[in-house]
């Protein structure tokens, strides 16, 4: 069903759990209505080996517990994991993998996944075969009788192609031992959920919309699949790569407030995106709310609206432009990272994603005049009030 914009119809009861679930006060016996901080590191015990909830901090912790219960609620999964980063998450995932076995993975995709699998993952005798997920046949084609995952991020960043969920979960459900993984990081669940679209494990660097306030690092996987989960919950204790109790009270904070700013982002993003495409310093605006997309109808399909990020390519499509461009910038703060209240912008070809190797990234347009742009929650006038005196003061129209 559709709704008003356009896009699948939002499940209304989203902010109720992201609200509730995971933090009723009865499991407290103080009934706080704000999970608390727990920070002990280990929990007393019966007797030898016999413990009630938790027994060790890595293990389980009580504030961790409610963060994982919310997260997983808001993803529409079963179960849900948090990290101490994304990166951990997807190194998590990946432990799930033998030497000998293969993956399938989108060519565009974070410049950090893209390390990892490249240069960490294959010294451990995994295989990657890097394809353009956006041609499903391509994914058809590259799948062995060794391929044990298929890893999708959609949009990619940064170029913001869409691969179709559903056309790839139909390829990898021909093959019983084979799990699609799909980096939601840059929707957020609010706009995206790929679990609804049979994929088997979600996965997303919480460090960016879902904790939005630029202040955590952590990632989270989501499944419906109880035996995934067994498995997952068995490595997040037995390799240790989890978030401290502090940061999962932050980002339980942060979830309760995600709907509301997902809807700014995307307010924000789309007059940027509208604003930049008739602009005379800009070749091409990349954002799939736009008509000139050309995933355009196919994102409205899977997804119910979108964040606050687009790319553009800016005149001259160079390097000495581009930094002048950002020196000339007063509201966006140039830096790396995305979906925090505050407006930032970057430039992948020598930020985020300069360990991708440059044919690569010539082949995928990450050339040094595409800007990515994460649109925060200020007023949309004074973010394209920004860009259009920086816009003009280095590109003579
Ligand atoms: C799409 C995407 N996936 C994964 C990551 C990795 O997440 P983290 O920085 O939390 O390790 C990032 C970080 O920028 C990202 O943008």
């Amino acid at each position: 069903m559709t709704s008003n914009n356009g896009y699948l119809k939002n499940d209304e009861t989203f902010s109720t759990r992201a609200i509730h679930e995971g933090n009723e006060p009865e499991q407290w016996n103080s009934l706080a209505v704000v999970p608390p901080i727990s920070m002990a590191t280990t929990f007393k015990q019966d007797g030898p080996a016999e413990f009630k909830f938790f027994e060790y901090g890595r293990s389980g912790n009580p504030t961790r517990g409610c963060l994982e219960k919310c997260l997983a609620s808001i993803e529409n999964g079963k179960h849900g994991l948090a990290f101490a980063s994304g990166l951990a998450a997807t190194t998590t995932i990946t432990h799930l993998l033998s030497a000998g076995d293969h993956i399938v993975s989108m060519d565009d995709l974070y410049g950090g996944t893209n390390r990892y699998f490249r240069t960490v993952a294959s010294r451990m005798g995994v295989q990657i075969d890097f394809i353009d997920a956006t041609d499903t046949k391509k994914v058809e084609a590259a799948m062995k009788p060794n391929t044990k995952m298929v890893w999708i991020e959609t949009p990619t960043n940064p170029t913001l192609k869409i691969v179709d969920i559903a056309a790839v979960v139909a390829i990898v459900k021909k093959k019983s031992d084979c799990f699609l993984v799909v980096d939601n990081t840059f929707m957020s669940p609010y706009f995206q959920r790929p679990l609804d679209l049979g994929a088997d494990l979600v996965m997303s660097s919480v460090t960016k919309y879902i904790n939005g306030h630029t202040d955590v690092i952590m990632g989270c996987i989501c499944t419906k699949r109880d035996d995934l989960h067994e498995r997952l919950r068995f490595l997040q204790n037995a390799i240790g790569p989890v978030p401290s109790p502090f940061d999962c009270y932050l980002v339980n904070r942060s979830i309760k407030t995600l709907a509301l700013r997902m809807e700014k982002h995307m307010q924000n993003g789309l007059a940027v995106a509208r604003f930049l495409e008739n602009h005379p310093c800009v070749e091409k605006v990349i954002h799939p709310g736009l008509p000139s997309h050309p995933q355009y109808e196919l994102s409205k399909r899977q997804c119910h609206g979108h964040s606050g990020m687009l790319s553009f390519y800016i005149k001259g499509n160079n390097l000495e432009v581009s930094k002048k461009f950002f020196q000339k910038l007063k509201v966006f703060t140039l830096a790396e990272s995305l979906g925090g209240y505050e407006s930032l912008c970057e430039l992948p070809s020598v930020m985020t994603h300069a360990s991708v190797p440059k044919e690569t990234r010539d082949k995928l347009g990450i050339t040094d005049g595409l800007i990515r742009v994460s649109c925060g929650l200020e007023g949309a006038d004074d973010l394209i009030k920004d860009l259009d005196q920086a816009l003009r003061a280095v590109v003579s129209v």
